[in-house]
């Protein structure tokens, strides 16, 4: 169907375009009888130059749909200079890495065959503005799917020419959906809505150890930290975790007045909304980066209560497949605040109840070769035997 097609391949452009640097973007589109309505997120603060530049390319995506058919030149040229103004930052760092890539990879032929695309398209190589070569990557991205030669070509290479590439296919696609005569009551009407995160500074928490006793003894808590202290990848989450945002001091791991810096994920903010708002229809979220760990278990209790939130992640062309290996639980993340009381309850039992699973995993990991009375004496052969445990260790990261 058109509308879901459009609805996900714009929202796709709009996170490209809108992810400045580092933060995360989450995008959803709402189509309504008469009008657009975009509702974005940030996992950090909207600055002035964002709003800026917000508004005015949402001035641009409204005179272009409004002189549809007819082509506006100057907006079409206005959007162009503003995208890449704005993404200069993340689009030089992914230019980095395909230069890196061509140095790495120069004697593939697929990557020489780049090479002489490259210079044939843009003349003096020695001066290219970035967005050029966005274009570029994006051309010869197109030559290379026709030719289905994708798959013999080194894939750090090929996802950077894509990552590359985005910049220009989101422009050109932004702009052929404003310029559709179809969509014209939808962008020439267009409303775009901001939400922040929402950010507490000393949110209080429970101490490691109040945690951890939860699931073995005493003893056995004594002998699992002597553990962990010989890990020094272990004690550095852990001091990740707990350093307090102001002071840049580790807490004590068993006090009473343990502090954290937690903050709503981009996605989580317009789950919410939908929530808020009861939306049971299709929604589409697109989200920058690959979602978390906890992110992922909200929206599928979300689901589990009728929503039909489809998220996913607008890397051009590129399917991630769902890997655990890349899931993260991140230990700065804030339940959403959804106004329904029962709803944020039980999602918050779902949550725990999936957290204690692995917290128990991971427990038992560490602590099963351990007798309740084993003592300081013979801790090297627990050593011993758990750095083979650890070899086997599974593949998420518990604490980023
Ligand atoms: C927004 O547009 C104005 C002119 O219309 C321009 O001066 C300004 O630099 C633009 N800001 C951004 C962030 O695009
Ligand atoms: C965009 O549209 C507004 C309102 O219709 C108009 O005032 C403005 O001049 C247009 N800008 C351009 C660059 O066409
Ligand atoms: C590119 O720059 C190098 C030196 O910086 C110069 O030797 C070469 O002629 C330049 N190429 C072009 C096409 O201008
Ligand atoms: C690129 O072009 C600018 C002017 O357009 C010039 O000042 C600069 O020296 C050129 N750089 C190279 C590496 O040729
Ligand atoms: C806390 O940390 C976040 C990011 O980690 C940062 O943006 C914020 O400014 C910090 N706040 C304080 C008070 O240090
Ligand atoms: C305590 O240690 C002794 C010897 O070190 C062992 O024989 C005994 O089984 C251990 N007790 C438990 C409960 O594991
Ligand atoms: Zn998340």
């Amino acid at each position: 169907m058109i509308k879901y097609a459009l609805l996900r391949i714009f929202s796709c452009y709009l996170t490209t375009i809108l992810a400045r640097d580092k933060e995360v973007v989450a995008v959803w589109l709402s189509i309504l009888q008469d009008r657009c309505e975009i509702y974005l997120s940030k996992n950090s603060d909207w600055l002035d130059k964002d709003n800026k530049f917000i508004d005015n390319i949402t001035k641009y995506l409204k005179n272009i749909s409004k002189n549809a058919p007819a082509k506006s030149e100057d907006n079409e040229r206005n959007f162009l200079v503003a995208v890449t103004l704005y993404c200069s930052t993340k689009l030089e760092s992914r230019l980095k890495k395909l230069k890196d890539d061509i140095e790495f990879y120069g004697d593939d032929e697929h990557v020489k065959s780049f090479k002489d695309f490259f210079s044939a398209k843009v003349g003096d190589t020695n001066n290219t503005s970035t967005i050029t070569i966005s274009g570029v990557c994006k051309e010869y991205y197109k030559k290379i799917k026709k030719a289905k030669v994708e798959s013999r070509i080194p894939s750090e290479f090929l996802r950077h020419i894509k990552k590359v590439a985005s910049y220009m296919v989101s422009v050109i696609g932004i702009i052929k959906c404003a310029r559709n005569i179809q969509y014209k009551s939808l962008f020439s009407n267009v409303q775009v809505f901001k939400g922040g995160p929402v950010i507490i500074n000393n949110h209080p928490i429970y101490s490691w150890k109040n945690i951890i006793k939860r699931f073995i003894d005493e003893d056995k808590y004594k002998c699992f930290m002597d553990r962990c202290s010989e890990m020094p990848e272990v004690m550095e989450r852990i001091s990740k975790v707990y350093t307090d945002n102001a002071t840049r001091k580790q807490q004590q791991l068993d006090g009473d007045d343990v502090k954290k810096y937690i903050c709503s994920h981009a996605q989580m903010n317009i789950l919410a909304l939908i929530i808020n708002k009861g939306i049971k229809s299709r929604v589409f979220i697109a989200v920058f980066k690959r979602c978390c760990y906890l992110c992922k278990l909200y929206t599928d209790f979300a689901r589990k209560q009728g929503y039909n939130i489809i998220v996913f992640e607008p890397q051009f062309f590129t399917n991630y497949a769902f890997d655990w290996k890349y899931m993260k639980i991140c230990s700065e993340w804030q339940l959403p605040h959804v106004e329904d009381n029962d709803f944020k309850a039980r999602s918050l039992i779902y949550i725990l109840k999936n957290l204690d699973q692995i917290i128990e995993k991971k427990l038992k990991h560490y602590t099963s070769s351990l007798s309740a009375n084993s003592s300081d004496d013979n801790i090297d052969m627990y050593i011993k035997k758990f750095s083979n445990e650890f070899e086997k260790f599974e593949k998420y990261t518990l604490l980023p």
